[in-house]
């Protein structure tokens, strides 16, 4: 896809990964609008930018089709989204505490699985109302955020590993369903990323967790989300997929 002239939603924007790739999408002629909680940076991020704020919690499944709703008559269109909020805890299957809670379990799979689906199937629906000139041209791009912990979770990362895994796994069968309208699903799993997320990582934790990397052995830059982000959309052959983004890293078992 063409991003000039094209509509991005972008969904976490205000921070990380996801600004990076507002940034450059614009920077490709794309218009963009931002979605992400009402306590981040979301308001003063748009307003330097240019562009909208649509507050939401994606756990929230009315306010978030509120946001999209908004975002969407801000824009006129959406031909491409990205998908990042999320996040996870630290707990084991059976710790000194005991077995591993299903609230907080439950907590993780709703933030990060079920809110990506959530803000899919809207998306999608969204992106189904393009017009098209003939049958077999593309009416848009859904590029959601997994993590390596999808394929490789290291101790304490159960709850992360299930939602991260889901979002891994639903690409395929999402892209087979929205093919017929033209809609291709493609995930990103990062290693670890300098973000808003991991900016509290101490610098030992840092190394002992990027050491295992092939190269390069550091933590992955936002931009490097982007572009891969870019690729994705202007690529009509990447669908149903989920690319790791990691410097050939595989996280080990422990820290
Ligand atoms: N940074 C990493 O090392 C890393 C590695 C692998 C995967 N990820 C994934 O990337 C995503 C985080 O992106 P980032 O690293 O750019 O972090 P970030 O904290 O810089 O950005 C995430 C944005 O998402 C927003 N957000 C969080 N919860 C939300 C919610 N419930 N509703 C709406 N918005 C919400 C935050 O406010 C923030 O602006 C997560 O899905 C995380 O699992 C991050």
């Amino acid at each position: 896809m063409e991003i000039q002239g094209k509509n991005a939603i972008v969904v976490g924007g205000a921070s990380g990964m996801a600004l990076a790739s507002v940034k450059e999408l614009m920077s490709k002629g794309a218009g963009a609008a931002i979605l992400d909680l009402p306590t981040s940076n979301g308001e003063a991020v748009a307003k330097e930018l240019g562009i909208t704020f649509h507050p939401c919690n994606v756990m929230d499944a009315e306010e978030t089709e509120k946001a999209l709703n908004d975002a969407y008559d801000a824009l006129g269109s959406v031909h491409i989204a990205i998908n990042t909020a999320g996040g996870g805890i630290a707990k084991k299957t059976l710790g000194k505490e005991g077995p591993h809670d299903l609230e907080s379990f439950r907590g993780v799979v709703e933030l990060n699985l079920i809110g990506t689906f959530n803000l899919n199937r809207l998306q999608a629906e969204l992106m189904s109302r393009n017009d098209i000139e003939q049958e077999g041209d593309e009416r848009g791009v859904i590029i959601n955020t997994a993590s390596i912990a999808a394929f490789e979770g290291q101790i304490g990362q159960v709850a992360y590993t299930a939602a991260k895994a889901g979002i891994a796994g639903m690409s395929l069968t999402m892209a087979r369903d929205l093919g017929r309208y033209g809609i291709r699903v493609v995930t990103i799993a990062p290693s670890l990323f300098a973000t808003g997320l991991t900016a509290g990582i101490p610098d030992e934790a840092e190394r002992s967790l990027t050491q295992h990397a092939a190269y390069p052995k550091r933590m992955g830059r936002p931009e490097e989300y982007a572009l891969l982000a870019r690729g994705i959309v202007e690529n009509n052959m990447l669908n149903g997929t989920t690319i790791r983004l990691d410097g050939g890293q595989r996280f080990t078992p422990k820290l």
